[in-house]
C-alpha cells in the first residue's frame, strides 16, 4: 500500500515503539479515506481528517509520551497563525536568556525552535528526541485536543496548552493558497471552489476545522487553567494585552522592571508579520523531499479579512451559515 511507503524506515530501539506502529499500519487500511488537498491521502481518525504521518505521531504520543508539569504546547490547527503563536510563545519563555537585536527568531524560522511534536515522533518512530529536550518543553501540534493522552490533558497533569483560533472563512483562504503552493507544478491547479466543497464537508487537514477548535474551546472553558484559548483576530487587535496573558497563563507574568524596559513591546514587535515575513531566514523558497515546505511558505498576507477578495457573497454566506450551526449553544462564536 501506498501509505507505508511514507514512512521512513527507521531504527525503532524498543519493542513496544514497534508494536505501536505496527498497530498504525495495520489500523491505516480500515480508515475512511479520502482525497487530500495536494497530493496526499487524507485518513479519517477517532473522527478527524488527518495525514497518514499524524495518525503514527498521536499513537506514539498516546501509547509512549511521558509529560511532564512543566511542559508547553501550542496548539492550532492549520492556518490559524502557528507560526505567529510559536514565535509569541517562544520569546516569552525566553526573554531573559537573548537580546532581541541578536535574537534566535532574527536567524531561524519558529519551526526550529518549537518542534512539532507529533512530527517529530513519527520521524522518530520513537519519543527519543522529545524525551531529551530540557524542561520547559515548548512543542507545537495541530492535534485536536480529544487525541492526546488523559495523562496530559486530565486535571492531575500541570502541562499546559495555548490555542489559537481565527475566522473559518480566512483559514480556508489561507490553506486553499498553502495548497496550491505545495502542490506538485505537473498538477492542475486546486480548484478554489472544490476545496471549499471538502472544506465545508469537514475534509481537510486535521478537519473538520470547528470540531477542533470547539474541543480547544471546550477544554479552555473547563479547565482555564489547563488551556489558554485566543483569537487572531484579537491577537491582531490587542497584542500587547494578548502577550501578557499568555505570560500570565504560562505562570511567568511581566515584572514591572521589564514592563519598565518595554519587553512586551519588543516581544509584539520582534514577532509581528512585518518584522518576520522580512527576516532573510524566512524569505526561502526552497522545497525538496527532506523538507516539503519552505520558510517563505508560512507568510503570505497576515491580515484579517482578506476572505473578501477570494470569496463570493454566497460562499461567505454557506460558510458563516455552517459555523454558526456548529457553534450553537456552545457560548462560542468568533466574533
Ligand atoms: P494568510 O495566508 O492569511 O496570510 P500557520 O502559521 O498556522 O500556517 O498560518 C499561516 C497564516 O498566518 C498565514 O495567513 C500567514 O501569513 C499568517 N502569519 C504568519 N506569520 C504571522 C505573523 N507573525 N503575524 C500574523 N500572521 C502571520
Amino acid at each position: 500500500m501506498e501509505t507505508l511507503n511514507f514512512f521512513p524506515s527507521v531504527e525503532t530501539p524498543d519493542e513496544g515503539y514497534q508494536k505501536t506502529i505496527k498497530n498504525c499500519h495495520e489500523l491505516l487500511p480500515t480508515l475512511p479515506q479520502s482525497k487530500g488537498w495536494w497530493i496526499d491521502q487524507l485518513f479519517q481518525y477517532q473522527g478527524f481528517w488527518k495525514l497518514s504521518f499524524s495518525i503514527r505521531g498521536s499513537m506514539l504520543i498516546n501509547d509512549h509520551f511521558k509529560p511532564r508539569p512543566t511542559d508547553i504546547i501550542v496548539a492550532t490547527s492549520p492556518k490559524c497563525g502557528t507560526t505567529w503563536l510559536r514565535a509569541l510563545v517562544f520569546s516569552i519563555i525566553n526573554r531573559a536568556s537573548f537580546d532581541f537585536s541578536h535574537h534566535p527568531l532574527r536567524k531561524a524560522n519558529p519551526r526550529e525552535l518549537v518542534p512539532f511534536f507529533e512530527g517529530i515522533i513519527h520521524k522518530d518512530g520513537s519519543t527519543s528526541f522529545v524525551d531529551g529536550i530540557p524542561s520547559p518543553r515548548l512543542l507545537s501540534t495541530h492535534l485536536p485536543y480529544s487525541l492526546f493522552p488523559t495523562c496530559m490533558t486530565d486535571d492531575t497533569s500541570a502541562c499546559r496548552f495555548v490555542y489559537i483560533c481565527r475566522d473559518p472563512k480566512d483559514v480556508f483562504v489561507s490553506k486553499w493558497h498553502f495548497a496550491n503552493k505545495l502542490r506538485p507544478k505537473e498538477l492542475p491547479p486546486l480548484s478554489l471552489e472544490e476545496t471549499f466543497d471538502l472544506f465545508c464537508k469537514g475534509v481537510s487537514h486535521y478537519g473538520p476545522f470547528w470540531d477542533h477548535v470547539l474541543g480547544y474551546w471546550k477544554a479552555s472553558v473547563e479547565s482555564p487553567k489547563k488551556v489558554l484559548f485566543l483569537k487572531y483576530e484579537d491577537v491582531k487587535k490587542e497584542p500587547l494585552c494578548c502577550v501578557r496573558k499568555v505570560a500570565e497563563f504560562l505562570g511567568v507574568p511581566f515584572t514591572p522592571e521589564e514592563e519598565n524596559k518595554e519587553i512586551v513591546e519588543q516581544i509584539v514587535k520582534l514577532c509581528s508579520f512585518e518584522s518576520m515575513s522580512n527576516q532573510d531566514v524566512n524569505k526561502l523558497d526552497k522545497r525538496d523531499q527532506q523538507r516539503p515546505i519552505s520558510n517563505s511558505d508560512f507568510f503570505r498576507k497576515g491580515e484579517v479579512g482578506d476572505w473578501v477578495n477570494h470569496l463570493s457573497p454566497q460562499m461567505a454566506e454557506k460558510l458563516d451559515q455552517i459555523t454558526e450551526q456548529k457553534l450553537q449553544d456552545t457560548g462560542f462564536n468568533f466574533h
